[in-house]
């Protein structure tokens, strides 16, 4: 089965398309960021016009890269949620006018399961149950993967999601947006314990997370700094912070596999904070120690992109999880929910 895949809730303009699943014939991906960063961050307007522009070339790129014709694809997937909701509406828009020029089916993807889904794609012997820790820019969650299509929430962010907290650290540090990449490069050379940062728990709930206190305690030691005329450590306050961030989402993932799949003993990660260096050689550590099987996509499939959805896209379609076309798009959605 063919499957032709659309992502645009965010900053990313992507297509892609799939056999059977988790076999990629293409993915295209046409990264906005650049455009962004003159701004410090996604410009939801200037998203939605260049999405606009982009969508055309982006979907014809990614069926001639696969080698298929148009008129053998079976299917088209697009997010639907969460995102900027004029993003999405860009890319739900144009895949339901292609589903109904080409009389094909329209699957509704959820952007964070395609996440997870990466892990299908980059490891073929993966199958749920599983645990998977999902950090993004816009979401950070634990989540117990039932099935394909059967997902529960076991914690998620109070406040800022991982990647949004990288960002603003960047930010600060005058680092271009996005700026967690960078954050990971200039920490490869700092110490890590340069500085102390603080740890939240939100009392009763153990799988959640916050990041707020954290993002403020670097901004407020880059100001500090500046006001006394002091030299700030970047490599250091680089390295401290993505100290802080695995010593905050490690224990919980270990601790919801230990709770939640105690038997069945396998962690997925997902989003763009998965490529973090500092997060990837903890959890291999912990992982190890604790006899937990570790999945770490590589990096290409961690950001976003459309081959994630194309994969995602082909479970929704086996489950009989199909959209008309009155199919809307939203800013929020859990991924417990199935249209
Ligand atoms: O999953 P993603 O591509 O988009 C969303 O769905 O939000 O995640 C983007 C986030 C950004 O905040 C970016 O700074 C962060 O992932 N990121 C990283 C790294 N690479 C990307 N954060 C830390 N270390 C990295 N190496
Ligand atoms: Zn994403």
């Amino acid at each position: 089965m063919y499957i032709l895949a659309i992502e645009s809730s965010c900053d990313e303009t992507a297509a892609a398309v799939s056999k059977n699943g988790r076999e990629i014939l293409s993915n295209v991906i046409f990264s906005q960021a650049e455009m962004h960063s003159l701004y410090g961050g996604v410009v939801p307007e200037i998203a939605s016009r260049n999405h606009t522009d982009a969508i055309c070339p982006v979907v014809d790129r990614a069926i001639v890269e696969s080698g298929i014709k148009k008129s053998e694809l079976d299917a088209i997937a697009v997010t639907y949620a969460p995102g900027l909701i004029g993003a999405l509406l860009v890319g739900v828009s144009f895949a339901k006018g292609l589903s109904a020029a080409l009389g094909l089916p329209l699957i509704p993807v959820h952007h964070i399961r395609g996440h997870i889904a990466a892990n299908l794609i980059a490891f073929p012997e993966l199958k749920p149950p599983f645990i998977c820790l999902v950090a993004s820019g816009g979401h950070t969650l634990l989540a117990e993967v039932k099935d394909y299509t059967d997902m529960k929430i076991i914690g998620s962010t109070r406040d800022d999601a991982a990647g949004e907290a990288f960002d603003k650290a960047a930010r600060v540090l005058s680092l271009p947006y996005p700026g967690g990449a960078m954050m990971d490069k200039l920490a490869k050379d700092g110490n890590d314990k340069a500085y102390r940062f603080p740890k939240a728990e939100v009392s009763g709930f153990p799988y959640d997370f916050s990041f707020s206190g954290l993002k403020t305690a670097v901004i407020n030691t880059v100001h500090n700094c500046e006001q006394k005329g002091e030299i700030l450590d970047r490599e250091g306050l680089a390295a401290s912070f993505c100290r802080a961030v695995a010593d905050a989402l490690v224990p919980r993932a270990i601790g919801a596999v230990n709770e939640f799949s105690p038997d069945n003993r396998v962690l997925a990660v997902a989003g763009g904070v998965a490529a973090n260096s500092v997060l990837r050689r903890a959890l291999a550590e912990e992982c190890k120690k604790q006899n937990i099987t570790l999945y770490l996509p590589p990096l290409s499939l961690c950001g976003d992109n459309a081959a994630m959805i194309a994969c995602q896209g082909y479970y929704e379609y086996l489950a009989g999880n199909l959209a008309s076309s009155d199919l809307n798009g939203y800013a929020t959605m859990s991924i417990e929910f199935t249209l």
